[in-house]
């Protein structure tokens, strides 16, 4: 619900538990007043102190009142050079050469439903949302702002975007817009960040706020394995299941900074946005820029309930149709089991192994086009190599079906390889500094993804191929981080753009793709997860969660990952053994468990296995298609911290009702005179009784207090899965 209260001229959004108010002040400021647990919706406006602080100015309508200053001030979308010498949200260069932002506000627009953004990812819906928008006005500058405000009550979520229009007649440059300002008058809070390298995504790091300013962020082109767009501010003894905290992500895939800044004052800002590192944006009169989407979370219940509340909303606003529900199909992937060295028998031979087992979809991953023997050649050439595959798609995909399987492949339409048709035809296509030789990643180059032609070259080339037979899915990988950033199609004072351009690029593309081939279901890849953020969810329901496949190095990039994102976003597959990764070995059993927690697949050669594994993997399969509905659509529980290096990871999935519940569970190391444990779970009904694999019944309030009795383990690694029903 959106309030606005004339008198107070206060904006109050509640959604079902939390309450998010700001306030247009005595000078046309701003203010930002409350972001918390639900309240009434009075002005919230007196925790905002004035008072004299030495070295902080006082705007010109403040006359002689040393108490007013826009440095000490919560601001709703900070400015810069004009007062507020905290993180800025906005900068602007003016035809002066002069930098700076004033913003005053100037009205409001509520509606009913949700606001979308062209050209960009953004939580989508009807009537469950409802739209604010707030215009700011530069009157020296002649810009207007405009922040956009999609309130989804039920799932707790506040979506943030900003709209920037030059009203002047001489164009002005846009030099950083974040997305989100978030101002909140706490201090002492702690920042969670997720943070890791490829093959280790998405590992939490938390620190105390301390003078100063704290910031992730990337400038490689993508959102990297390296910094997630997510963060969390949270009060310093909040945990999984207390505390304050608030929960920011970022929809968008490219170049993106989270800075947070404590001010003496005790207040808080984060701000969130494209980072500002070579971004520029000319806004010729009349012209408008958008920043991406933003979204908020906040839970007085710790960092669990916020995690539910955002994959609530990911789930049924921003994953599309009809995949937010439909089970996504079990996958065999070859990658791991062949890498480049396949021919259509060789796939043959494991699809064949996998069909028995009610595996439904086979994905030829890379290899299969131009002259891809090696990493090193034919990134750019979408053609099929009919060496490897007599007939082409077509010849293999009548195989598949014959089978009853599906058909899926891999491409990565933002890379070129030196040495290929496309490179050789068109070398500069590739993304290049003049006078530069571009620095190689994987032995790879990046199209220059902002420039139309290019685009529409690669695409036609995949178009052809996913129209020469029935492709149900696309890996859309990318592998490598983006450098040497110039564009030929840009004068120099436009190079600020190309970042973004790309990201919008890549957008495009996936759009046209999405709409040319109706139902097409895309998974995201960027060498694992080097691009798990919302703005890739928007087009792809799921993102292969990491190229490490190692069971229990994924118990913690999956515990991280779901602070944000849910289970169902996270591809995940059994892998051989020992791992290419760390060499080690884990029980089959383990890895169907870890690997069931999301989007479940196979990545090794079916052909290969023993007919004992092929029974185990046989009945993983019958299991997770009787229980991918938990974990798609239930609530998720963290139970352990694998980062605690505790004797066990667990977590939960339970069904919206309680009725049903997935309990998964992984021990370490096995030791000799093991104490005997019990697992203490969550979010089941105390009132109901559960029965436990069919077998014993107890007492919901017995499972969530006294605990569940555990196994003492026999060997490394072991696990176990409990499918609680209640009676
Ligand atoms: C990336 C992906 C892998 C695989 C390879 C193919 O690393 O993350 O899953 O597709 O590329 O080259």
């Amino acid at each position: 619900m959106i309030v606005y209260e004339q008198e107070s001229r206060t904006f109050t959004l509640h959604t079902k538990n939390t309450t998010y108010q700001m306030k247009a002040d005595r000078h046309s400021v701003l203010l930002h007043t409350y972001y918390g647990a639900r309240v009434q919706g009075d002005d919230l406006s007196y925790r905002i102190g004035y008072a004299d602080r030495g070295a902080s100015p006082n705007p010109p309508e403040a006359g002689h009142d040393r108490t007013y200053s826009l440095d000490t001030l919560p601001q709703e979308y900070s400015t810069c050079g004009v007062g507020d010498f905290r993180l800025p949200s906005i900068e602007l260069e003016l035809p002066s050469g002069s930098r700076s932002a004033d913003l005053r506000y100037t009205g409001y627009e509520i509606r009913e439903g949700k606001y979308a953004l062209e050209g960009l990812p953004a939580f989508h819906g009807g009537s469950e949302w409802e739209t604010l928008v707030v215009f700011l006005t530069d009157a020296a500058a002649q810009v207007t702002v405009e922040l956009y405000y999609g309130v989804l009550a039920e799932q707790d979520l506040i979506t943030r975007a900003v709209r920037v229009v030059n009203r002047g007649a001489e164009a002005v440059r846009l030099c950083q817009c974040a997305s989100l300002c978030l101002d909140l008058s706490r201090g002492g809070l702690d920042l969670v960040t997720f943070n890791g390298a490829h093959t280790k995504e998405r590992s939490p790091a938390r620190t105390h706020m301390a003078p100063g300013v704290q910031s992730v962020g990337s400038v490689r082109g993508t959102s990297s394995h390296q910094h997630n767009p997510f963060v969390i501010l949270c009060e310093q003894d909040a945990g999984e299941d207390h505390g304050d905290c608030w929960g920011a992500m970022l929809l968008y895939s490219g170049n993106f900074q989270a800075a947070a800044e404590e001010s003496p004052f005790e207040i808080t800002r984060l701000v969130m946005g494209i980072h500002p590192y070579h971004f520029t944006w000319t806004l010729a009169p009349g012209e408008s820029f958008t920043a991406p989407e933003a979204a908020m979370v906040f839970s007085g219940e710790g960092f669990g309930e916020m995690s539910r509340r955002f994959h609530r909303a990911i789930q049924a606003h921003l994953i599309r149709d009809p995949y937010q529900w439909e089970r996504r199909p079990v996958l065999i992937n070859n990658w791991e089991a062949t890498l480049f060295d396949f021919n259509a028998e060789k796939l043959l031979d494991i699809a064949r192994a996998a069909a028995p087992l009610g595996i439904e979809l086979f994905v030829m991953d890379d290899g299969w086009f131009g002259a891809r023997d090696s990493d090193y050649a034919g990134l750019g050439d979408w053609v099929v190599n009919e060496k490897k595959l007599p007939g082409g798609l077509t010849a293999l995909c009548k195989e598949l079906t014959a089978l009853g399987m599906k058909f899926g492949i891999w491409i990565e339409p933002e890379m070129i390889n030196e040495d290929s048709d496309l490179y050789r035809a068109h070398p500069d296509w590739a993304m290049r500094i003049p006078g530069r030789d571009p620095a190689r990643c994987r032995s790879q180059l990046a199209l220059d993804f902002s420039r139309q032609e290019v685009r529409d070259h690669v695409y036609s080339q995949i178009k052809a191929v996913l129209s020469s037979a029935p492709v149900s899915y696309v890996k859309w990988d990318m592998n490598r981080s983006i450098t040497d950033v110039w564009s030929a199609a840009l004068p120099a004072e436009r190079q600020g753009e190309v970042y973004h351009r790309y990201v919008l690029g890549i957008y495009e593309m996936l759009d046209r793709m999405l709409s040319d081939f109706p139902g097409l279901f895309i998974e995201g890849c960027t060498g694992g997860g080097g691009r798990f953020d919302g703005g890739m969810l928007y087009y792809t329901p799921q993102i292969w969660c990491s190229d490490n496949t190692d069971a229990i190095d994924r118990l913690r990039i999956q515990y991280g990952t779901s602070f944000c994102y849910p289970p169902s976003t996270m591809g995940a597959h059994v892998s051989a053994v020992p791992n290419a990764d760390t060499d080690r070995s884990t029980p089959l059993e383990t890895r169907g468990v870890v690997a069931m927690s999301g989007t479940f697949g196979y990545e090794m050669d079916l052909s290969k296995t023993t007919p004992e594994e092929r029974a185990v993997m046989k009945r993983q399969v019958e299991d997770y298609k009787a229980l991918a509905h938990l974990v798609q659509r239930g609530d998720y529980y963290r139970l352990t911290d694998p980062f605690a290096n505790g004797p066990y990871t667990a977590w939960a999935h339970v069904s919206p009702d309680r009725r049903e519940a997935l309990v998964s569970l992984v021990f370490g190391t096995a030791h000799s005179a093991a104490p005997f444990r019990s697992l203490r779970l969550k979010g089941l009904d105390p009132d109901l009784r559960y029965r436990v694999n069919g077998q014993d019944s107890y007492a919901g309030s017995v499972l969530l207090h006294a605990g569940y009795p555990l196994p003492i383990p026999r060997g490394d690694y072991q696990s176990l899965q409990l499918h609680l029903v209640a009676e």
